[in-house]
């Protein structure tokens, strides 16, 4: 196994590997609706303060526990501490999870990508049309598998560095139109102004615990943590790459992606709704109901609307990938079967999840686990369940078994750790609390039992 391990070429290679894991829908997608229902501005708040606290701490701590042990995440907790192993096996299951979802929604933006090209742009701008085209039974499961099998090709044929480097072309062109828009947006529609006062300006009456529980299930899935993912990264990141420096511009990048993905669509909204904010709270579908009337109003509008979920799709991609790479490499570990062979498996099993998440919006819609519908339960189970779980298992692995001493040798192996005190505090006591309520809050909430 360990002759296997390659390593990253050069500093940026790592940064660039991660980052591309990092940004995707997740930035794109998730938190622009998040910030939108839970309140503007206070989330907005919210997220950047666990970021620079939480996130940073959390995500040196796996990728320095990844390159100490220089074992993927199922075996590392194991190799440490036997008492830890179920850490490794739970953490394992998070991308088992999130993969066939993230694949049925990498399958919208691709219908939308086509829509933009064959130019339906005025019949997407439609309010109805995004949950018309969710009840159609067939055709969102065709899209999905068309993603998933592109994911696998990719990953089957071992061409991860090509997506990677057209990504590295893809992701500024990405942010430079995102720019454009909220240029565009702010210059042209009116109220549009009242919508970045919204996102900008926290509004401490609209803070609740829930804007915590899901600013910090946000922080995990966007940053790719408490999944493991981070774990074998740092398993393949050389020794002369500094750890701190590499997580810092991982989360500048990161957080900066998901902030203009926000500007971008809470004043459009503000501008379409003329201000009703009950428009705010429509969840999953924003960005797909928003977007497309961005483009309606824009001059030459279908083509930067392709030319932006083409890239979307890119970004989606590097993520998936990443993803599929964590799945199959666990089932080869575990299963002691060929790579081929693996794939398939999870292929298979990512399709019957993900077909069930698409029908659970067309012909499935009646049913509900949990008074959820089955995307909308996956995506709970895996960011408000088991990645806190995950996340309280770490801290309190790195804190008070292996001592945060441990992480901070190795993170110091070329240069002073400038930020140790704050990541030793986090880790020992300010994250173990904060996860702890986070994780019996949203225990208590799902079931019913109490509403925050
Ligand atoms: N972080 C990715 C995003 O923001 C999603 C992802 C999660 C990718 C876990 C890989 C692993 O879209």
């Amino acid at each position: 196994m360990e002759s296997k391990r390659s390593s990253f070429t050069g500093k940026l290679g790592f940064v660039l590997a991660a980052a591309g894991s990092a940004v995707g829908l997740g930035n794109i997608w998730r938190f622009p609706y998040l910030a939108a229902k839970y309140g503007g501005g206070i989330f907005l708040l919210v997220y950047i303060a666990l970021s620079v606290t939480f996130g940073f701490s959390l995500m040196i701590a796996e990728i320095a526990l990844g390159r100490k042990t220089k074992l993927s995440a199922i075996r590392a907790y194991g190799s440490l501490d036997k008492r830890f192993s179920f850490v490794g096996i739970l953490c394992s299951l998070v991308p088992v999870i999130i993969l066939p979802y993230y694949s049925v929604i990498g399958g919208w933006v691709m219908k939308y990508m086509f829509g933009f090209i064959t130019g339906k742009t005025a019949e997407m701008a439609q309010d109805t049309y995004f949950n018309s085209y969710l009840g159609i039974t067939v055709e969102p499961i065709l899209w999905f598998l068309l993603f998933i099998g592109i994911t696998a090709l990719i990953v089957l044929l071992g061409v991860e560095k090509g997506v990677e480097k057209i990504s590295k072309i893809m992701m500024p062109i990405l942010i430079g139109l995102i720019v454009f828009i909220v240029a565009y947006t702010l210059i042209t529609m009116d109220g549009a102004w009242d919508g970045v006062v919204y996102y900008l300006k926290p509004d401490f009456s609209k803070f609740s615990l829930m804007t915590v529980v899901a600013a910090m299930g946000q922080l995990f899935y966007s940053m790719s943590l408490a999944m493991g993912i981070m774990i074998t990264f740092g398993s393949y990141m050389k020794k002369e790459i500094n750890i701190e420096k590499s997580v810092k511009q991982i989360e500048v990048f990161d957080t900066g992606v998901a902030f203009l993905a926000g500007l971008m669509i809470i004043p459009a909204v503000f501008a379409f709704s003329g201000g009703n904010e009950a428009a705010l709270g429509q969840g999953p579908g924003l960005m797909f109901v928003t977007l497309p009337k961005i483009f309606d109003a824009m001059p030459g509008g279908s083509f930067i609307g392709a030319a932006f979920f083409v890239m979307v799709l890119f970004a989606a991609l590097t993520s998936s990938i990443s993803l599929m790479e964590t799945v199959v490499s666990i089932f080869m570990d575990k299963l002691k079967i060929g790579r081929k062979v693996s794939i398939l498996v999870v292929l298979g099993g990512s399709l019957l999840l993900g077909v069930v998440s698409s029908l659970g919006y067309s012909a499935w819609a009646d049913v509900k686990v949990l008074g959820m519908q089955f995307l909308d339960f996956f995506d709970f189970f895996s960011n408000s369940l088991l990645m806190p779980i995950v996340a309280l298992a770490t801290v309190i692995f790195v804190g008070f078994i292996l001592k945060p001493k441990a992480i901070i040798e190795e993170v110091e192996l070329l240069e002073p750790f400038k930020f140790k005190k704050l990541f030793t505090a986090v880790i020992r006591f300010v994250a173990p609390v904060c996860i702890l309520i986070i994780l019996v809050s949203s225990i208590l909430t799902a079931f019913g039992i109490v509403s925050i």
